[in-house]
Formats: C-alpha cells, structure tokens, sequence
C-alpha cells in the first residue's frame, strides 16, 4: 500500500547549506513553542525547554529563500515515489530549533486534518480522537512530510516506528547534517532523542523567551528571556530541524471529494455515534460540549492513542 512504508531517506539535500543559514537569520527572533502540550501556561513561570518554532511558508507567508526547501525538486520527486501518486502539492514549511534538553521530545504522530475539520475550527482532542478512531479516513488529507536537518549535534537523533508502534523503532542519528527523512509522519510515530550539552542541568524558559543570533547568524546565538540572556550556544550546538509538508491526491476524484465536500461538526457526531451505539458504549458524542474537558477525556477513553515500544520518557513529564 503506498503511504505506507519506512520513510525514505534522502542526503546532501541543498546544494548551498549556506542558503538555509541565512534564511535561519532572517526569521529570528523566534519564539518559544506555544501551544500544543502546555496551552494557557503562565507567561512568567519558567517551565518550558528551549525549543523554538516558526513558519517559513504557511497559507499567508512565504519569507524569501524558503523556495530552497518549499520548492525542492527531490522532495517533489520522492513523495510522489513514496506515494504512488504525481499529485503532491507542498503547504507549508516550518523550523524547530532546539538545544539543551537532557529529556527526549514526546513520542507522537502529527497532527490529522480532515475535509473540513482542522485546528482552525475543531479542538485537538476531536481531531486526535477522529483519526484514532479510523472512522474517518475516508476524509482524512494524506500528508507527506520531509525533515531535514542542519547539524550533528551531541544526541538529537530521530527514533521513528517504522513497522508500526508495536514494532522497536529505528533510529537516524549521527550523521545527520543535510539529510531528510520522507515520508508519513502522521501515521508513522515519531520521537526527538534527548539533546546535549548533557552537563549543564535542565534550562528552562518561560513562554516569552526568544532566540536570535547574537551576531552572525552562523556564529553564536541568544535565549533572551523577559530581557535577560538565559542561554548562549553557538549555531552548531543548536538542533535545527525544518519540516516540509504536502498534500497529497491519489486521483482527481481523491482530490475533489477532499476539498469540495467539507465535514460540518454534526458529520463527525454522527459517525462517532454510530460506532460507540454499535460497540455498545452508553454515550453520545455531544457538538454543544467539544470545549468541555470532561467531555473530551470521557470520548477520547474510547479511542485511545498507541504508546509505542520503546520510546523514552518525554519532555511532556516536566
Ligand atoms: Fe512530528
């Protein structure tokens, strides 16, 4: 089946890592890595690890110099292998920098969307439970992924569940620098190994934090948080990650019946209570209560998520 497979992995990516260098620069200063697993965090505590993100091309930006990525004609050409398929259509490209952190990244796949159905407009834990629940893939968007990496630093591999999370993972690690992984990184777990210097603690950070470099930007870069320097590393220390995802269409009707036949709340109600009548699961899947917490964790016990073998304790246990 294509989709499917062990990511593919692809070396001496850019021709001028120079080029990838300089666009780093220009999107700085970054900011902490909101959201996802630690929303409505205060913005004081320092209670984060330095682990940075931004977009370089979205549906409303595209900084220039991103096309060496957005653009890539081996990425093009290797998700269309990987996927059977010649209609592959990039979205978005984003960064991660990270460094300093003794504890792995959570074990995770990314993020689902469905026709009609993304974070702009449905809560996480709907859209997490959706694609547990397999009762939409009918409508979920097939997504292709490269990551590709700048440095060898100390630790910061990628460990990756290949054959599935009831398999041991694989790792990437070592030589890593101007290498990408291709593939399905929305069914296919993945973790971040734990980052060095391993001998100065655990540095934390509050959400306000930013990252900039100091000079040039190959040379040493800044944390500065609530105005003080907290953190000093040169570029070659810091694990710098930048992800590359695309649509990806079997067929004109695939992509029609995607993006012309939007699922509304009360589609994604109807399915999820048609399965827990058929199991015989004395609940209903209420639209009015989605932002209910309570709600969500009594839906989502149904339809829980994998923990793959092998992984390692994550950041998420801060
Ligand atoms: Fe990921």
């Amino acid at each position: 089946m294509h989709g499917t497979g062990p990511p593919i992995l692809l070396t001496d990516v850019l021709d001028d890592v120079g080029a990838a260098i300089k666009l780093l620069a220009q999107r700085a200063p970054y900011p902490a890595l909101g959201g996802w697993y630690s929303p409505g965090s205060d913005p004081h505590a320092r209670t984060r690890p330095l682990w940075f993100r931004s977009d370089w091309v979205n549906e409303t930006l595209a900084v220039p110099g991103s096309e060496v990525f957005f653009h890539h004609p081996g990425y093009m050409e290797c998700a269309r292998a990987y996927y059977g398929t010649k209609m592959v259509e990039p979205h978005s490209v984003y960064v991660n920098l990270m460094m300093a952190m003794p504890i792995a990244g959570p074990a995770h796949t990314d993020n689902p969307r469905f026709a009609g159905r993304d974070q702009s407009n449905t809560p996480m834990w709907v859209l997490r439970a959706m694609l547990e629940s397999g009762l939409f893939d009918d409508v979920a968007f097939p997504q292709a992924t490269a990551i590709w990496w700048l440095n060898d630093v100390e630790g910061g591999g990628i460990r990756y569940w290949p054959y599935g999370p009831d398999h041991p993972p694989v790792e990437h690690a070592d030589k890593m620098a101007n290498t990408a992984l291709m593939g399905n990184t929305h069914g296919m777990f993945h973790q971040v190994n734990a980052i060095g210097p391993f001998d100065i603690g655990k540095p934390q950070i509050t959400p306000m934090a930013q990252l900039a470099p100091a000079d040039r930007p190959d040379g040493e870069w800044v944390v500065i948080d609530h105005g003080e320097e907290v953190y000093r590393s040169p570029l070659a220390d810091i694990r710098v990650s930048v992800q590359w995802k695309a649509d990806v269409y079997f067929n004109a009707d695939h992509r029609t019946r995607l993006v012309s036949s939007p699922l509304g709340l009360n589609d994604v109600a109807v399915r999820f209570n048609a399965d827990l009548a058929d199991r015989g699961i004395d609940l209903v899947f209420d639209v009015d209560r989605i932002h209910d917490p309570d709600h969500a964790a009594e839906i989502s016990q149904h339809y829980p998520e994998a923990r793959p073998i092998d992984s390692l304790p994550a950041v998420f246990d801060y």
